[in-house]
């Protein structure tokens, strides 16, 4: 004999439609009852499109989020010897500020578990980039994953399935149904899994800009206080910075660049804003972890951060000393002109560098570990015609087409001026607990 139900959907449907604020109750169903497949997609379809045009207060949104964890496993890291901290970024074009940041912050004794995901069209994803090192394993059991956090103090693995099944069932109804875009889902669908990872300390990397999800800084602001309030709500130390993602971050675009870059950037050198991110990110992460006076500058310039990376690495089956996959093709821009480059977006070049082959466009896609873009030049510098702009590489020479198609009008050098893309600094806000 079926279950009776509690609600009819349709009713919840209609609150919602007609701006209605929906209970603890209600939403814990609707949550549970679309992940057993009661309520249909279609059901479902139409509340996400009434809670992007209505919206959702912040006891909606807590329960939209408490009930998607319910419905998975919750990790406890309880026990350890360690405090947790972990990161959470929305994403961008040479993002690659996990790498160095999980063992800097490891290298102060604080466990890092940070789950991480592959990447889907042009943003790219940790677990890819990791995966240009040979040897390198993503998967690790929870056993393992805590193991490996008592030892070496980080882990960079991918989510199991386990983690708010809610939110897989219905991110993939919103990809389809023009509802990604409302802060709540958004929010909720973050947070329930950086809540069931249980981590105690979480420090939110919310980007604007041409790359980012959230176009502009107004917006990008209103997901980072959400998402605060959410944590906090639940018990974790939640902090957010709102970065800059206007310009693709740092010179290297793809997978094994980007490792280089970051194993540059934990040898005490690399780009200045990727040094910059990180360092702000680990003072944020270590000081909700008690450690406000930690010195990270001098754990990049002393190795401190590089023998956690080393162990990090090692403990996955990866050779960090292990030669990374270089491109057979590669491809120079120079400039046209004299003057001073002025603008250069990052979602153009992280459209090239997928379609280079270091991203993929459906989710079984393979990627191409040694392909994408290698920048010279950041905005601001002033270049002379000839010089290098940048190098796209592939295996295989037909991607370069298509690929300098996406970045037409992409870069521009004018006869002085200040660079457009450098008018917002890199770290534009930073929001804690209200
Ligand atoms: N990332 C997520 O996990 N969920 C969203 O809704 C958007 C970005």
């Amino acid at each position: 004999m079926s279950a009776i139900e509690p609600f009819d959907t349709v009713d919840l449907i209609r609150t919602k439609r007609d701006k209605g604020k929906l209970s603890t109750a209600e939403v814990s169903w609707l949550v549970d009852a679309y992940t057993r497949g009661y309520v249909a997609d279609e059901q479902m379809a139409a509340m996400a499109m009434a809670i992007l045009l209505n919206g959702m207060d912040r006891e909606e949104v807590r329960d939209l989020t408490l009930a998607m964890i319910a419905t998975g496993e919750r990790l406890s890291f309880d026990g350890l010897s360690r405090p947790t901290a972990d990161k959470h970024s929305t994403g961008g074009v040479g993002d690659k500020i996990t790498l160095p940041l999980a063992p800097l912050v490891a290298s102060f004794g604080v466990a890092v578990p940070q789950l991480s995901g592959r990447g889907l069209g042009h943003t790219g994803g940790t677990l890819d980039k990791l995966e240009s090192i040979p040897g390198w394993k993503a998967n690790l059991s929870n056993e393992q994953m805590r193991n490996q956090l008592e030892s070496v103090g980080a882990a960079i693995c991918a989510a199991g399935s386990g983690l708010a099944p809610a939110d897989k069932k219905l991110y993939a109804l919103r990809d389809i149904t023009g509802t990604v875009e409302s802060i709540p889902l958004i929010a909720s669908s973050i947070m329930s899994k950086k809540i069931a990872e249980g981590t105690s300390v979480l420090v939110l990397d919310v980007k604007f800009g041409s790359g980012a999800f959230m176009k502009d800084l107004k917006r990008a602001k209103e997901l980072a206080k959400t998402m605060v309030a959410l944590g906090t709500d639940a018990g974790v130390k939640t902090s957010a910075l709102l970065t800059n993602m206007n310009v693709p971050l740092g010179l290297a675009i793809g997978n094994a660049n980007e490792v280089r870059e970051s194993v540059e950037v934990l040898a005490g050198g690399g780009p200045a804003d990727v040094v910059e991110l990180t360092l702000t990110l680990a003072r944020e992460m270590l000081s909700g972890a008690g450690q406000p006076d930690a010195d990270v500058e001098k754990a990049l310039k002393s190795g401190q951060a590089m023998d956690t990376w080393r162990a990090m690495i090692q403990a996955q089956g990866g050779d960090p000393d292990g030669p990374l996959p270089r491109a057979k093709e590669s491809r120079q821009v120079l400039a046209d002109r004299d003057g001073v480059l002025v603008e250069m977006q990052a979602l153009p070049f992280g459209i090239a560098a997928w379609r280079l082959g270091a991203g993929r466009a459906r989710k079984e896609d393979p990627v191409i570990h040694s392909a994408g873009i290698d920048l010279n030049v950041k905005p601001g510098a002033s270049v002379k015609k000839g010089d290098l702009l940048f190098t796209l590489s592939a295996d295989e020479p037909e991607r370069f087409d298509r690929a300098l198609a996406a970045l037409e009008g992409a870069y521009r050098i004018a006869d002085n001026g200040t660079p457009l893309a450098n008018t917002d600094p890199l770290i534009a806000d930073h929001i804690t607990a209200a």
